[in-house]
């Protein structure tokens, strides 16, 4: 990294580490409405168009749609074509990248995640103060569709691979295994499961309402619903039904307020010959200072949206995004495991999978 802050840099390498950060987040933002306005759908399905094209094909301003082409060239991610009129272009690697939903590639739902985020700036000074959080709830649809969005092509494309090869592969290939996902959000990873184990029932639970409408909307989609249903449940605080093959929480537990509650309410919704799998981030064992980029990633999503998530409610253990592996480890036995082993899943984005035992 060429950006990496240390003791001995001068006042001016800090200026201009700020100033790129603010070029970044300049780029986020503008990303986030180009995503939100439907701009970059537009543009990959007509191709090259002008601002009052763009405007036309999307029921928003030309003065605003102009400024954004302009401003979407100036920092690289559109081309011009010279003419009169003068028409901005899309190359295919950012049109996949912004529009692909289902490349792993498309990363432009993290935009919209930290433009939701931004937008609660005051309530999270509020609560920065007062010791408080700010709801899933209160982050809002960008911040619930923006998680889904993401997560979707991992789930989609590696996740029955990345558990072929690990115990709990044969335990999911069971005849009519039954399938447990906690925190499922909008539900892809309960899709894919069933996807990929055509003879598996799914059920998924979350406690935010809108998430389990999302989470039914895409299973319907994807011509699963028969094998997957989706239910409001506070998982820990309300008695769900036991006897899974396995029930999987992904990357959620760090964002409960009451993870060991939620810990071991799976092991008792568990076979007595199934399995508890944990998905979480791939953080480090320890603080590093300064970290590297996931490190970096990690913290900024914890200051803005997971560690006030997880103290919304109450009685928190206000764990954060940075989960390290001797904090689950610590929660899992809380909760009556005896311990936990990382499964051997190969790279999986951001994440690390844990089976608890
Ligand atoms: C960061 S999102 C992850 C969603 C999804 N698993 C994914 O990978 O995209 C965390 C989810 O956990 C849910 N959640 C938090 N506490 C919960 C609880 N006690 N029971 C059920 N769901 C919970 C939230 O509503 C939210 O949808």
């Amino acid at each position: 990294m060429t950006d990496v802050l240390t003791p001995t840099s001068t006042s001016d390498h800090v200026a201009e580490r700020v100033l790129a950060s603010a070029l970044g987040a300049i780029d986020t933002l503008s990303i986030a409405l180009g995503d939100r306005l439907g701009w970059y759908d537009a543009l990959a399905e007509r191709g090259a168009c002008t601002p009052s094209e763009l405007a036309g094909a999307t029921g928003t301003s030309v003065r605003y749609a102009r400024e954004w082409l302009e401003q979407q060239a100036t920092t690289g991610l559109l081309e011009v074509e010279e003419g009169d009129p003068r028409r901005f272009r899309m190359s295919p690697a950012v049109a996949e990248v912004m529009t692909d939903r289902t490349s792993l590639a498309h990363v432009a739902p993290l935009a919209r995640m930290l433009a939701a985020a931004g937008a609660r700036f005051h309530d999270l000074v509020d609560a920065y103060r007062a010791d408080t959080g700010v709801s899933w709830e209160d982050f809002g649809v960008d911040m619930r569709e923006s998680q889904s969005d993401m997560n979707r092509p991992w789930f989609e494309h590696e996740l029955a691979g990345a558990l072929a090869g690990t115990p709990i592969a044969p335990l999911l290939a069971r005849p009519d295994a039954s399938i447990a996902d906690v925190g499922c959000g909008g539900g892809w990873s309960s899709i894919a499961l069933a996807v990929a184990h055509p003879d598996a029932t799914v059920v998924g639970y979350d406690v935010d309402a809108p998430s389990i409408e999302l989470a039914r909307r895409n299973a319907a989609d994807a011509g699963v619903a028969d094998r997957v249903r989706f239910e409001v449940a506070d998982v820990g605080r309300e008695h769900l039904p036991g006897g899974h093959d396995v029930v999987f929480a992904f990357e959620c537990v760090h964002d409960m307020p009451r993870p060991v509650e939620v810990l071991a309410a799976m092991r008792r919704m568990t076979a007595p010959d199934g399995a508890v799998v944990v998905m979480d981030e791939a953080v480090a064992d320890e603080l590093q200072a300064p970290g590297d980029e996931v490190e970096r990633l990690m913290y900024g999503f914890s200051l803005l949206v997971c560690l006030p998530d997880g103290k919304s409610g109450e009685d928190s253990a206000a764990t954060g995004t940075v989960i390290r592996r001797s904090i689950l480890r610590e929660y899992a036995r809380a909760a009556g495991f005896d311990d936990l082993q990382e499964l051997a899943t190969g790279e999986f984005g951001f994440f690390r999978f844990y089976h608890l035992a």
